[in-house]
């Protein structure tokens, strides 16, 4: 492969968006940002300067990072963040990768606008497993908040009630005709009839999971996370936040515009919603531009149906060394709770079920971030910044219970704690996914760092060995999963990657409430198992 090199400037800049003119946090004063193009093998450099008085990181995400743990990017985990007026330089090389992921800020909720595409073309001379696509776009999905996101998200946190939603959805930067002001701002794919084109679908959203479609046209899913997959036609698509979807779609209609459309799933079925969506137009040229638009299509905000559906029929294309035995078997909960006001919440107003305050966990325990990166950390042997005991199992079973109960026993609280799981380079590891909850269940986006996964099963309720189904045949191969609403998901991986690496529920704000833990992957024997040295320019905490 040969080096590209990327520079990225982390800037404020100012845009009018939904009738309003505010600063936010951008990469070269571009949102999305700009895009990193790649080919298979590829080494891929980045300096990234932070011009901004934010602490700023950049995670490169779905890339696996080979033996490249120290530019995996999220903050504390990896690195320190990159202060105010300093720099740092990603180095990773895209090894046997290639498709659609996407980069994004690992720091507070800066992700919200400073996200943008990694296209990773194959080798030369390699064709895509399907007829070759008269053109290809990129389709970056977002949310977007008047609000300045970093204090926000402090805010939020110290409240201990629930985000606020989003004050726009947003297509490649454009609300679309649907919102106040915007009737101009609004992304516009011009396409030509009876051609196959390739839309390379990002969500990039902060706190929701996000339903796609173009009114009257199939979407036809070929990639997922970057892997092909056994082409399947689909309506309708959901992607969680981080997940990546390759569709191909086929101008068959007749001339006219038609409505793309991105809209919430919002899987806990005791919420009451408004779909609101932002949309745009998929034009065919020749349609006149006075031409009535086809309104989108979306499902319902709650249609877990049609997730499940597409889950099904979600297989990988190429074979892959599934592992079919494992030597570590780990069953983590995953889900919210709620916690006692906290003391340090001025006049103790805490606007959380109950008087208290939301909290999330893996195995009861909430997450809490370092002060000093792990990998730095465990790299240089210095204690007392994280323990190794994060439990193989829940350490209690009470978060089985679904649904939102009126009274929330004191003893449904989670502990607080920065623990890592300890892996023997090579081991063939299963994780149980269990949502959970006592106040809500609800689709959790789990994203696990430095790895992607077979997602072997997969199921409603609790996970119960006697009767849970396993493909492990053609099991899709993500790096982030759709956990079912108030179900399980079983992943496997093997430990060949060393380093500290991150997992998580990728909706942002169930990151600020601790659904986190992470994995240190030890070293092999080989030369070529080690983990390298930090770079010289690595941020100081
Ligand atoms: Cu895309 Cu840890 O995140």
């Amino acid at each position: 492969g040969s080096t590209k090199f990327y520079d990225f400037k982390v800037q404020t800049t100012r845009v009018t968006k939904v009738c309003k003119s505010r600063a936010i946090v951008t990469i070269n004063g571009m949102f999305p940002g700009p895009v990193v193009y790649a080919q298979e093998d590829d080494r891929v450099i980045v300096k990234v300067t932070n011009e901004t008085p934010h602490n700023a990181t950049i995670h490169w995400h779905g890339v696996r990072q080979i033996l490249s743990c120290w530019s995996d990017g999220p903050s504390y985990i990896t690195q320190c963040p990159i202060q105010a007026g300093q720099s740092f330089t990603y180095e990773f090389t895209l090894v046997q990768q290639k498709g659609t992921l996407l980069w994004h800020a690992h720091v507070s909720w800066l992700r919200a606008t400073v996200h943008g595409a990694i296209v990773v073309y194959p080798k030369t001379g390699v064709p895509y497993p399907f007829p070759f696509p008269y053109e290809e776009h990129i389709i970056v999905l977002a949310e977007y908040r008047y609000k300045d996101v970093v204090k926000l998200e402090k805010k939020v946190v110290k409240s201990g009630g629930g985000p606020p939603i989003a004050d726009a959805y947003l297509i490649n930067g454009h609300p679309g005709p649907l919102y106040n002001c915007s009737g101009k701002d609004v992304y516009k794919l011009s396409v030509v009839p009876g051609k196959t084109y390739m839309l390379r679908i990002i969500n990039a959203a902060l706190n929701m999971e996000n339903f796609f479609s173009i009114a009257n046209h199939k979407l036809t899913v070929v990639e997922a996370d970057a892997e092909y997959t056994k082409p399947f036609m689909a309506d309708h698509i959901m992607l969680g936040p981080g997940q990546t979807m390759n569709v191909l779609v086929t101008t068959d209609q007749r001339i006219g515009r038609y409505s793309m459309a991105m809209g919430p799933y919002m899987s806990a079925t005791d919420v009451s919603f408004q779909n609101i969506s932002a949309v745009g137009y998929f034009h065919y040229t020749g349609a006149s531009i006075n031409s009535v638009t086809l309104p989108p299509q979306l499902p319902r905000f709650n249609d877990n149906l049609l997730v499940k559906t597409n889950m099904d029929n979600l297989r990988s294309r190429d074979s892959h060394k599934v592992p079919l035995e494992i030597n570590e078997d780990l069953f983590f909960t995953i889900g919210l709770n709620v916690q006692q006001c906290h003391s340090s919440t001025p006049n103790k107003s805490c606007q959380g079920p109950n008087n208290g305050v939301f909290a999330a966990s893996m195995n009861n325990i909430s997450f809490v971030r370092p002060k000093l990166s792990l990998l730095q950390a465990y790299y240089n042997k210095i204690q007392g910044y994280f323990s190794d005991d994060f439990p193989d199992m829940p350490l209690k079973n009470y978060d089985f219970v679904y649904g939102a109960p009126n009274n929330i026993p004191n003893n449904t609280q989670s502990i607080t704690g920065t623990k890592v799981k300890v892996l023997e380079y090579g081991s063939r590891v299963q994780v149980i996914l269990q949502d959970t909850g006592t106040v809500t269940t609800e689709n959790h986006p789990m994203h696990f760092h430095g790895y992607s996964f077979y997602v072997v099963g997969y199921g409603s309720g609790n996970y119960n060995p006697k009767t849970a189904m396993f493909n492990l045949v053609d099991p899709p191969y993500m790096n982030t999963i759709g956990v079912p609403v108030g179900g399980w998901a079983a992943i496997r991986f093997i430990a060949n990657n060393p380093g500290v690496w991150f997992m998580h529920c990728h909706l942002d704000i169930h990151l600020s409430w601790g659904l986190s833990m992470a994995f240190i992957v030890k070293n092999g024997e080989g030369p070529l198992e080690t983990l390298p040295h930090p770079p010289a320019d690595m941020p100081r905490c």
